[in-house]
């Protein structure tokens, strides 16, 4: 039986892969300092007897070696998540998103110069584009930021430097790491404290309240079903070919941001309306966004034969049902 450690499982992707990999046949550990998570989205799994959960924190050099010890397969999804979230607190989510990285890797390093060889998935995004102008990205492709006097590029930056140390230990010492760049992912359990743009709008919606879309709305982006974008984790893990590579993941039909609104108004049956507010308004005014956000899924098709399930009006759906019964 594989033993599998999650870092930020209680969290809205990571309690649906916990899930996933149980369901496989797994051990499953979850280690999470519930500082956007919560145990609520693990309430399915806490009393499974193949799973045990650590209240903790990554950056915790001695927890993070007891857990370690044991695991044969690590699943990095730890990190201060989102734009929004950067934009408040930037010192704190710079380095959450970077240090534990290094000591995880490091940590797993000593466990292969001994022999004993654990693979890592890191969880990067595709903020790491920032705003190259392809209408597609492919891995490949140059990473686009703009200046560091501008916050938000912060979180793209500091999953780059997650890249590039991962991608070094692989270079340097053959330890197993795979990169997954995650576009928008969305599905139930997924909060919109954080300016997560679906969940939001289902909430507005719901309550009978304006959808507040930034800028014109003609900015485009694409959405993935979270238990798509879990599959394609375990697939890449599970694939011979993945070790030291980087993958796009996510869906590759775009949709306008106004047009996610019109749609969840219409999925919810809701009165609401649209209102549009300026990024200025909603961030700050050195805000900068990109226009469009699709990735180049060749790879990940090639790797695993990746196909989505889910439809982007089936998960709206399903959201909105959820939320409902929330
Ligand atoms: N949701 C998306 O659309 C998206 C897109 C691209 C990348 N990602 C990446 O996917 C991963 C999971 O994101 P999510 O959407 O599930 O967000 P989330 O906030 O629900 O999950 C992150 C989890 O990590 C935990 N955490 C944060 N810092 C920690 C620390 N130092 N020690 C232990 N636990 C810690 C949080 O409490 C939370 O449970 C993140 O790495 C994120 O950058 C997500």
């Amino acid at each position: 039986m594989k033993h599998s450690l999650i870092t930020g499982g209680a969290g809205f992707i990571g309690s649906h892969l916990a899930e996933m990999l149980l369901a496989r046949g797994d051990r499953v550990s979850v280690i999470d300092d519930e500082s956007t998570g919560s145990v609520d989205n693990l309430a399915a799994v806490m009393d499974h007897p193949r799973f045990d959960y650590t209240r903790g924190t990554v950056a915790d050099k001695q927890l993070l070696h007891r857990l370690l010890d044991e695991v044969d397969e690590v699943y990095h999804l730890a990190a201060a998540v989102g734009v929004q979230l950067i934009a408040r607190s930037p010192i704190s989510s710079i380095e959450n998103n970077i240090y534990p990285t290094g000591l995880i890797l490091e940590e797993l390093g000593r466990r292969h110069a001994e022999g004993r060889n654990v693979k890592i998935f890191i969880t990067s995004s595709s903020e790491v584009y920032g705003k190259n102008p392809k209408r597609q990205w492919a891995e490949d492709d140059d990473l686009v930021i703009g200046p560091t006097a501008c916050s938000r590029w912060s979180y793209g930056a500091s999953k780059a430097i997650d890249e590039f140390l991962a991608l070094a230990w692989w270079r340097q010492r053959r330890l197993p790491v795979v990169v997954g760049r995650l576009f928008n992912v969305v599905g139930p359990r997924q909060t919109g404290a954080y300016g997560m743009v679906l969940p939001r709008f289902v909430d507005a919606a719901l309550a009978g309240r304006p959808l507040v879309v930034h800028d014109d709305g003609r900015q485009q982006r694409s959405f993935a079903h979270v238990s798509d974008v879990c599959s394609a984790i375990v697939g890449v893990m599970e694939s011979p070919a993945s070790a030291g590579r980087v993958f796009n993941i996510g869906s590759d039909a775009p949709v306008r941001i106004v047009e996610l609104a019109e749609r969840v108004i219409a999925a919810a049956g809701s009165t609401s309306n649209i209102e549009f507010i300026s990024y200025a308004d909603a961030y700050d005014a050195d805000f900068e966004d990109c226009r469009r956000r699709v990735p180049d899924l060749a790879r990940l098709r090639e790797t695993i034969g990746f196909r989505p399930r889910y439809e982007l009006d089936e998960i709206i759906r399903e959201v909105v049902q959820w939320k409902r019964g929330a």
